[in-house]
């Protein structure tokens, strides 16, 4: 039976329609704008037609080749008006010498607005500065410190390694990208907020939250690919289709970091050393109210966000260059049973003293970085140092992955993986490059905070599986010609991860 709707209401339901027409016709129009290939030129072509699929497995191999050609190391894709460049002198220019006409910019925080708040990754200015302030301080302390190894550690030994010991005594083929994900959360959970996801339990159980995490990045993501902001804008005041998921996820991330707030404040912070924990300390938690909790909430998520995809991004390629160079793990486990020495395991003082580890890890890196470009939203009208005119208003972009597989920085074999490269101090010593030939951290002003704390979890997790077990990869994804710049596909996102994952055979040493 039809139910005959009031006058009045009908009317309104009219005015809605039309309204949401008036909309999305709005957002056709400005997408044509955006979109309509004005620009002929070969690199706006290519984008268009994406015929960079036919020799490229990811967009960055296809940017990389275009920086490479281009004298300056930077090229301008006129259709998505945005400058990419893999100069060091431009980007040094970007994230220091003119860091206040650099932002993030309010479209990069629309994006992730929803899901991150005002965390210290979105947003810039004086809330930046503050929050910077305060993480720096409680990951510089040495309290900190020494509880994140210690989760890091526990994390390996009771977690990680009866995993991969299962499927070494199984024969089982595992998704080594799947398993260092779980990994990874559940140790920046307990870093974070002393709570335990409990990800890597044997039997894996799906954890909500990661998986509210997972959907609610990739979605945030998808908003950036979308040709006109207001298209997902519309569909978020609409409620409908993926910005629906959207709400569903950050609503449920929103329930748990409530209740972890709140028990953190029925527990007391004072003896503890996570990270909410010390931020509630610090900022004399105790006498305020909800104005904090969704500060804390913030702080909270960014974190988890920073701390999770890019590790476990790192650890997956690692395994899969190490499948292909034997050679550099059999290094790997010399020399971390030279420092062990009698001991069986290799302590945090061992780890720091891990030369050529400490390579290898950076060496990946500038092949594979965990956040493969990073853009900038240009204030004012400015020139990059080479050359380079950037309109106000318009998006520059500094390309980790492009910048590590370029000749002129690293030299004739920088697509040989080659961890020597590093080692160039006296009597062997590892020595870093500049960060801005290298901004696999970002670098400047805002480079990461947790770059310390990545690289001792890093180390701690290589170190303790090479010397149990060799890895390996079994498959095409992993297929890296001879250990090499060749790259597997990656699935576009916030942070790189391999497209069908990372399977590989576990054998005991
Ligand atoms: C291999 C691992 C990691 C890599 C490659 C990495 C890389 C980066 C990059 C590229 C940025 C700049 C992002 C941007 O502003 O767009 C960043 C910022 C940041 N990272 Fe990391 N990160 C790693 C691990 C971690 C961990 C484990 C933590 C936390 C415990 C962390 C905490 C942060 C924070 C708080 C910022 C924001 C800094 C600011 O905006 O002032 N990172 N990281
Ligand atoms: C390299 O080795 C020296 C001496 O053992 C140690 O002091 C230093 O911290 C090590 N550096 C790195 C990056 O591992």
């Amino acid at each position: 039976m039809e139910v005959e709707l009031p006058w009045g209401a009908r009317c309104a339901a009219a005015a809605f329609f039309v309204s949401s027409l008036c909309v999305a016709a709005l957002g056709v129009v400005l997408l044509l704008l955006r979109r309509w290939p004005w620009c002929g030129c070969h690199v706006c072509r290519a984008y268009l037609a994406g015929s960079w699929r036919r020799e490229f497995a990811n967009l960055g191999d296809w940017y990389a080749d275009l920086l490479r050609r281009s004298p300056t190391g930077t090229v301008h894709v006129h259709v998505l008006g945005c400058t990419v460049t893999a100069n060091p002198a431009n980007v040094e220019y970007m994230l220091k010498t003119r860091f206040d006409n650099f932002p993030k910019g309010r479209p990069f925080a629309a994006l992730l607005g929803d899901l991150l708040g005002d965390g210290i990754f979105n947003v810039d200015g004086d809330a930046w500065r503050h929050q910077r302030k305060m993480a720096s301080l409680e990951l510089g302390s040495v309290a900190v410190r020494s509880y994140a190894y210690k989760i890091v550690a526990q994390e390996v030994e009771a977690r990680l390694m009866p995993v991969l010991a299962n499927a070494a005594d199984s024969g089982a083929v595992v998704d080594l990208q799947d398993v260092f994900r779980r990994f990874a959360f559940d140790t920046i959970c307990k870093i974070s907020f002393g709570l335990d996801p409990g990800c890597l339990d044997r039997e894996m159980p799906v954890s909500e939250l990661a998986d509210a995490f997972d959907a609610a990045s990739r979605l945030s993501a998808m908003r950036g690919a979308a040709a006109s902001p207001l298209l997902w804008k519309m569909k978020r005041f609409l409620n409908v289709g993926s910005e629906r998921e959207l709400k569903k996820a950050i609503k449920l991330i929103d329930g748990l970091a409530a209740a972890m707030i709140r028990e953190r404040r029925k527990l007391g912070v004072a003896n503890s050393h996570d990270l909410l924990s010390r931020f509630m300390a610090s900022s004399g938690d105790d006498a305020r109210g909800a104005a904090d909790d969704k500060f804390l909430r913030d702080i909270v998520v960014s974190f988890l966000l920073a701390g999770r995809d890019t590790v476990s991004s790192a650890l997956t390629t690692l395994f899969m260059i190490l499948s292909k160079n034997p050679d550099v793990a059999a290094a790997m486990r010399a020399e971390a049973g030279a420092a062990a020495g009698e001991s069986a395991a290799v302590s945090y003082e061992h780890l720091k003293r891990l030369n050529y580890t400490h390579a290898v890890l950076y060496e990946n890196m500038r092949l594979f970085p965990p956040v493969q470009f990073d853009s900038k939203f240009c204030a004012a009208a400015d020139v990059l140092p080479d050359g380079t005119y950037v309109d106000g208003g318009a998006r520059v972009m500094y390309h980790p992955y492009a910048m590590g597989r370029m000749p002129r920085i690293w030299g004739a074999d920088c697509d040989a993986f080659r961890p020597e490269r590093w080692l160039t101090g006296a009597g062997g010593a590892f020595v870093p490059e500049s960060l801005f030939k290298y901004p696999v951290f970002q670098a400047g002003l805002r480079v990461c905070l947790g770059k310390e704390l990545a690289i001792t979890e890093m180390k701690a997790v290589s170190v303790a599986v090479v010397r149990a077990f060799d890895v390996e990869v079994v498959g095409e994804n992993g297929r890296c010609g001879g250990g090499g710049a060749a790259a597997p596909r990656f699935v576009p996102g916030l942070t790189a991860s391999i497209s069908g994952g990372l399977p590989v055979k576990i054998r005991r040493v």
